[in-house]
């Protein structure tokens, strides 16, 4: 098989790629390797897949000197023309994009970010993807498109018509912009809606390299809902292990999908969607107890309220992932986490 990995530098990506090099594909990573965040983390992880960083060049492909069928390519999901170019060229059978501006918080500041890379990115991976004959289309969306539903735990047949952030509403658009082009042109899809991953070579935007960071500087760590927060974290190798089984399983119609009741996760065109989250959420001061406990530090805590575009709970319903991939994840926080920090202070030293 041949795949185009899209965020291959970020942390989703990265890990995606690691396990389908090992599998024997033959991968094409994509990132344009921006500095929304340290720089030095996605140079690190492009290293770990034997990229060197110093023949990183734009529109150019760099060879793995490591892995035999990698290659990195950095390149602009809004660089229609390179990108139509890349896929006529590589002829690539799969595509798994994950390459994206994600976070929630930053969308309130920078929307337009968000509406480059999400919608006009994405659209360029649809229309290469139409032209090019591809066998299935993997994409992230997220579990912020479940904004202000509070129909617990969130299952992909709700309707999610009510995101609270610009963020979730690009991911929301991709699954109507998904839905489309399998519609109209017969190509499979299946949107991935992950819930809070965390593990080794994590963002920095996110809580757990926050709090970890924070606590081993002796700074305060910022408490959002003053702590009455439930996340469905999902452990990255589990994420890797969905996004795995779903690629090989192309997404099909549902014969018995109906206009007169329109079932939202499913089509009579080859459209899926999944939860990807552990369906066991942690409360945050639980999440922040292991953090302490494994550093062996207690952390000076800054309690605030609810910041916008944010949701005080989320829990997957994987009934589907079950169903149709007989996978649920299944790695224990306590272990995820110790993870998480020992990759921590061995990157940090
Ligand atoms: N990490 C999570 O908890 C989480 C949860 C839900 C959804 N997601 C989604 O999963 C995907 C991967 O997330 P991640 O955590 O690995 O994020 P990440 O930021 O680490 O990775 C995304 C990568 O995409 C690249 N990128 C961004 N815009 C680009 C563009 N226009 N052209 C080319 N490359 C571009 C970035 O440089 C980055 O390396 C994203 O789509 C994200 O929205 C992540």
């Amino acid at each position: 098989m041949r795949v185009l990995i899209t965020g291959a530098a970020g942390f989703i990506g990265f890990h995606l790629a690691l396990r389908l090099i090992n599998e024997g594909h033959e991968i094409v990573g994509l990132d344009n390797v921006n500095d929304y965040y340290d720089i030095n983390i996605k140079f690190g992880r492009l290293k770990e897949t034997g990229i060197d960083v110093h023949k990183i060049e734009y529109n150019k492909i760099v060879k793995s000197n490591k892995f035999r069928k990698y290659s990195f390519i950095k390149l602009n999901l809004e660089d229609k023309e390179n990108i139509l170019k890349l896929f006529k060229e590589q002829r690539f059978d799969y595509v798994c994009n994950l390459a994206a501006q994600a976070g929630v918080r930053y969308s309130l500041t920078n929307p337009d970010a968000y509406i480059n890379s999400n919608i006009i990115g994405f659209m360029n991976i649809l229309e290469a993807s139409r032209y090019n004959n591809i066998k299935h289309l993997v994409y992230a969306s997220s579990s912020s498109v479940y904004g202000m539903n509070e129909n617990y735990p969130f299952s992909i047949h709700d309707n999610v018509d009510h995101p609270v952030s610009l963020y979730a509403a690009t991911k929301k658009s991709n699954e109507l912009m998904a839905h489309t082009y399998s519609h109209l042109y017969g190509i499979p899809t299946t949107g991935l809606r992950f819930f809070t991953v965390y593990g080794p070579w994590g963002r920095p935007d996110m809580a757990l390299f926050l709090f970890t960071k924070a606590i081993l500087e002796g700074k305060e760590i910022d408490i959002y809902n003053y702590g009455n927060m439930k996340r469905d974290f999902t452990y990255v190798d589990d994420i890797i292990e969905g996004i795995t089984r779903v690629v090989y399983n192309t997404a099909s119609p549902n014969f018995n999908w109906t206009g007169s009741n329109p079932d939202p996760g499913t089509s009579s065109s080859p459209y899926r969607l999944y939860n990807i989250g552990s369906n066991r959420p942690v409360l945050l001061m639980d999440f922040i107890k292991a953090i302490e406990k494994n550093l062996g530090i207690e952390a000076k805590k800054n309690m605030l309220p609810l910041q916008p575009g944010d949701v005080p709970a989320s829990h997957a319903d994987v009934q589907d992932l079950i169903n149709d991939l007989n996978y649920t994840p299944n790695t224990e926080i306590e272990i995820g986490i110790k993870n998480f920090i020992d990759w921590y202070l061995e990157f940090y030293k």
